[in-house]
């Protein structure tokens, strides 16, 4: 069976990396095969993730590269190294280009703590969202997995899961119970799917 070559794009913690990297262990992401773990941060603890698994990885660091060109130009030697066909942002924290996401057509996915379009866009991310959400007394929030353009958040939605607000949330309970009942659940579906999609088109290619 042909396998679709992902990189997994990551900046902090890296829990929904470990959420990919432990449906592969456990035969859930059949159509893919994790070979390039990409971070923004070099102290980032999803690093840690990606070497207990096996993954290869590379920091690329916009600031100590000195601008998005030579950030995205360094990514995509990576990529390329690695053979990457497809890339998944799992908590990445950094802005690509329309000149990066045009050359990976419905090829990057993304995954955000919210139900898209609510709370998405320039500036939420991480715990942002989910003081917003709570701010606004949403009583159900959720997340997206999403294809990735140009427009923060705007690419075509591929999954969504709902999750209650619970009276007396804060941000961080709030976090944790939409990553365990929708991040973790949909982003590797999702993954599987588009993997198995680009694996497909790939065979009928050849
Ligand atoms: C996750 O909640 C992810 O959805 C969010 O950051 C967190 C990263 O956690 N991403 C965004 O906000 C992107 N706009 P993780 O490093 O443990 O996966």
């Amino acid at each position: 069976m042909t396998r679709t070559r992902i990189a997994v794009f990551v900046s902090g913690g890296g829990t929904n990396l470990q959420a990919l990297l432990d449906a592969q262990a456990a035969g859930k992401l059949p159509h893919g095969q994790i070979v390039l773990v990409v971070s923004s941060q070099p102290d980032a603890y999803a690093l840690t993730r990606a070497e207990k698994a096996g993954v290869p990885s590379v920091v690329c660091s916009k600031k100590e590269l000195g601008g998005q060109a030579a950030f995205e130009a360094a990514i995509l030697e990576a990529l390329d190294r690695a053979g990457a066909e497809m890339i998944v942002l799992a908590g990445f924290m950094s802005i690509l280009s329309k000149d990066f996401t045009d050359r990976f057509p419905e090829r990057i996915l993304n995954v955000h703590p919210a139900l898209v379009p609510s709370f998405c866009g320039k500036g939420y991310y991480g715990l942002k969202v989910h003081e917003e959400a709570l701010k606004r007394g949403v009583k159900v929030t959720g997340a997206t997995v999403h294809f990735v353009n140009e427009i923060p958040d705007g690419g075509r939605i591929i999954a969504q899961k709902p999750v209650l607000v619970a009276d007396g949330d804060t941000p961080q309970t709030l976090q944790r119970r939409v990553m365990e009942q929708a991040e973790w659940i949909i982003l590797p579906q999702a993954a599987e799917m588009v993997a198995a999609q680009i694996a497909e088109r790939k065979e009928h290619a050849d």
